[in-house]
């Protein structure tokens, strides 16, 4: 397969989305980034911008997003796009890329790609309003090939784990016409119909967790709005915050 299957995708995706256009650079700041400032410039029409090497490439909570030149997949979707509902996207998105690309991926509340507890990809997601229509930009960051861990606790997972043969340009392939129906469903349907197929992959469930902002609990799994449920000794509390972060509490943790 070519490095960038570039006409492929475009044919599988563009009776979906008319104007759609596939664009490969180099080198970018962040895919996000430049997406954001078309939709802001007015640039609308359905975009794939797949990065190369990013050198401000942007994580979620104002975190960076470092990955490997040749050893990841970085790149951003843009589309108008007007659901009833935005909550539970980020979930929805992960779905559509776990399923598509592997049976053996996980999903951690609320934006994050797993494989054996360790993170294998992340999603962010930004909203522009251009010309009083709404705009997402949606990037997706996933490694492709092990890398160091780089001052990471634990290190980072690879798609090649579990698929020996992964590049980049076939993830892509792959998960691009899943990613698309999916969004296309969400702006219907939203997050309630894919309720129980996140369950399947939701690695927090039944797990001890505490968010980055002091609450503990067992996570119970997600509501019908994607929020995450979270079992207290007061009861069950709903966090639908995109806000925090979640981690599972190691055993040992008092
Ligand atoms: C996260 O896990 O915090 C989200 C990571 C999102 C990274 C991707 S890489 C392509 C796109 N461009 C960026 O600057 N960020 C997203």
């Amino acid at each position: 397969m070519e490095l960038w299957p570039a006409e492929s995708i475009w044919e599988a995706v563009s009776p979906f989305l008319p104007g759609f256009t596939v664009e490969v650079l180099p080198e970018i700041d962040s895919s996000n980034t430049e997406l954001m400032r078309r939709a802001r410039a007015g640039q609308t029409e359905p975009t794939l911008l797949v990065a190369e090497q990013q050198t401000a490439g942007r994580g979620r909570l104002g975190r960076p997003w470092q990955s490997a030149v040749g050893d990841s997949l970085t790149f951003s979707l843009s589309l108008p796009y007007a659901p009833r509902d935005w909550s539970g996207l980020s979930l929805a998105i992960g779905l559509a890329v776990a399923e598509s690309l592997h049976g053996g991926i996980g999903l951690k509340w609320p934006n994050d790609l797993w494989v054996a507890d360790r993170k294998l990809g992340g999603i962010l997601i930004e909203a522009a309003t251009a010309g009083g229509r709404s705009q997402v930009v949606i990037g997706i960051g996933i490694n492709i090939r092990p890398r160091p861990a780089e001052g990471l606790s634990t290190p980072p997972a690879a798609l090649t784990d579990l698929w020996p043969q992964a590049t980049a340009g076939a993830a892509l392939l792959r998960l691009m016409p899943t990613l698309v129906r999916t969004l296309k469903d969400f702006e219907q349907q939203g997050f309630a119909p894919l309720q129980a197929r996140f369950e399947v992959r939701d690695v927090l469930r039944g797990r001890e967790v505490h968010t980055s902002d002091g609450l503990r609990g067992q996570a119970l799994g997600v509501g019908p709005t994607g929020a995450l449920r979270l079992l207290q000794a007061q009861g069950e509390r709903l966090i639908d915050s995109s806000e925090v972060s979640v981690r599972p509490t190691p055993p040992d943790t008092p």
